[in-house]
């Protein structure tokens, strides 16, 4: 059955974090005219879509996903002209802004969480969820996603009130129908504006079981609400009601994050019949360590094997066909760099794991991300002290984890948090070789990776094999061949250890790519000699081997008649 075309299917994504993009003014913190300032940038990459982490009014406790108003403009990055401005060129340029849409949660700093604390009787109060103590504990045993409790005693009324992530980030009540209307009417100010798309932070938690029953606490301090809020009772309902009052007026690109899909939970909310949403981020290759046992959960050292990672994408791959679309992503600003966590970020292989982890991904079926800073083959930053941290995620888990409770050694936290904390991605962009690679003439908000001077646009740019102009060729391919977007994907030698291959099939055409995960080089048949290859990080070949990082794609076409 042939798959029904889409501009959305079709798109590359690029993915900004305001904060750590580029700063125009000198304060030390990326801004809209510094996105305005580098659109070509992205444009020159090809990618023609723009995903922008949040840029509404917010005190930053969680760097803007924390939001008290969203039809204002962070004080940091500039004011609504700004955005008006930034939104029309890039436009002029061809470039679609899909905004990040953050209705799990407001800031305790909202006007509408003001209000709802006020007293027992205001008319928000029901806007959030609030609950009685539990014998002068909190209602129930849940953790917050930013370590502690979920639920936060409120002095005023002696109610707790839920927030899944920090106390500054109060959960709205979506059983509601006022905070619905108020999230809708709030999504349609944004496009009329005329914004592309919107990509939905945590929506997979938007619905909580009505019970609020404890949480399997697996030996820890705090109990596990995933199972009552993540894909709860009523998530599909509301989505498809935004459909119907929001989504299907306009013609966006909507990618939900879904914590804890599942791929039978993904055919519902990315559905092939669109009456939810485009796509979802599932989270299974970045969470747990794939492959690995983790005493700590999050907090790891280790790096995914390549077999357990592909067993995932194999079967999102697989299971979707037909059903519902995929979203590809390696990383994003809440994960650790890629070639850091799953490629080689050594001098020697950095660059050629860079571009075979390109490779393998967008290749794949489904819409390719890119991180900024991905193209550049970035890596993680070292951290010597918790002082250099800024997240609020690393400090809170540092305080109970370290400090407060004496669960993990602080060194192998400090090796943890080099390995896999959020703050990896969020170092500023590296531009040039000159004083902060460019990003500020100030002092940047927090510390610059110290190996800009080898690693940064400029010098890629200047460089035709630098790992930019790999993902730009990688771009071009995908626009220029339609098996890329939609030829059916059929695993290959599912039993290899090293070798990640997989077949693509559309319209007579095959497309066969392999990558080879590991720094030895290793034999491989797949290649004989046929077809017309479309990319490799190698210039030269050598017969019945795969050299160390390889990554090839060749095209085979039916001779026609
Ligand atoms: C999402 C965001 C993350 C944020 C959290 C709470 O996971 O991507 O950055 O901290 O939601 O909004
Ligand atoms: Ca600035």
């Amino acid at each position: 059955m042939n798959e029904q075309h889409a501009w959305w299917k079709e798109a590359v994504i690029y993915q900004i974090y305001p904060r750590s993009f580029a700063d125009s003014n000198g304060d030390g913190i990326g801004d809209l005219p510094g996105i305005t300032a580098h659109l070509p940038y992205i444009k020159e990459l090809g990618a023609n879509v723009i995903w922008l982490s949040p840029v509404y009014k917010s005190p930053n406790d969680d760097n803007g996903y924390d939001i008290s108003d969203y039809r204002d403009i962070m004080d940091d990055f500039g004011t609504m002209e700004d955005f008006d401005a930034m939104l029309k060129r890039a436009h002029e340029l061809g470039l679609k802004i899909v905004m990040d849409l953050v209705v799990n949660h407001t800031s305790d700093e909202h006007a509408w969480f003001i209000e709802s604390r006020s007293s027992l009787e205001n008319e928000k109060r029901g806007w959030y969820i609030w609950k009685d103590g539990k014998d002068g504990h909190e209602p129930n045993n849940w953790a917050s996603c930013f370590s502690g409790s979920a639920w936060q005693k409120d002095e005023r009324t002696g109610q707790y009130y839920l927030h899944l992530f920090s106390k500054k980030q109060p959960d709205l009540n979506w059983e509601n129908p006022e905070v619905r209307d108020a999230v809708f009417d709030m999504m349609d100010f944004w496009c009329q504006k005329g914004i592309d798309g919107f990509r939905m932070d945590v929506i997979s938690m938007i619905s909580k079981v009505q019970t609020f029953p404890d949480g399997d606490t697996h030996g820890g301090l705090y109990g596990d609400p995933g199972p009552y809020v993540c894909n709860g009772p009523r998530v599909h309902e509301y989505l498809r009601e935004m459909r119907t009052r929001v989504l299907s007026r306009y013609d966006l690109l909507t990618v939900g994050e879904a914590a804890g899909v599942t791929v039978d939970e993904a055919k519902k909310y990315a559905n092939s019949e669109g009456t939810e949403l485009n796509m979802v981020f599932h989270f299974e290759h970045v969470d747990g360590t794939p492959g690995r046992e983790n005493k700590y959960g999050k907090w790891t050292t280790e790096h995914p094997t390549m077999p357990a990672v592909r067993t995932i994408f194999n079967k999102w791959q697989t299971e979707l066909e037909g059903r519902a679309w995929n979203s590809l992503y390696w990383d994003n600003h809440d994960q650790p760099r890629a070639v850091s966590r799953f490629g080689n970020d050594s001098d020697e292989w950095r660059v050629l794991s860079a571009k075979m982890l390109a490779t393998c991904l967008h290749m794949m079926k489904g819409t390719p991300y890119i991180y900024q800073g991905e193209e550049l083959g970035m890596t993680n930053t070292p951290w010597s002290d918790i002082g250099e941290f800024r997240d609020i995620e690393v400090i809170n888990a540092w305080k109970q984890n370290v400090v407060d409770h004496d669960i993990i050694p602080a060194d192998y936290m400090l090796a943890c948090l080099n390995a896999v904390s959020r703050d990896n991605a969020r170092t500023p962009m590296h531009w040039d070789a000159s004083e902060n690679a460019g990003f500020t003439t100030g002092t940047p908000w927090i510390k610059v990776n110290p190996n800009y001077k080898t690693i940064n646009a400029a010098a890629e740019l200047a460089d035709p094999d630098s790992v930019f102009y790999y993902y730009k060729r990688l771009i071009e391919l995908r626009h220029m061949y339609p098996v890329i977007v939609y030829g059916v994907f059929e695993p290959l030698l599912p039993e290899n250890e090293d070798i990640y291959a997989y077949r693509r099939v559309l319209d007579g055409q095959t497309l066969t790519v392999a990558c080879n995960w590991t720094d030895r080089e290793v034999p491989c048949d797949l290649f004989d000699g046929e077809g017309e290859e479309l990319i490799s990080n190698y210039k030269a070949h050598r017969a019945g081997v795969l050299m160390p990082y390889e990554a090839r794609a060749v095209l085979i076409s039916e001779k026609k008649g």
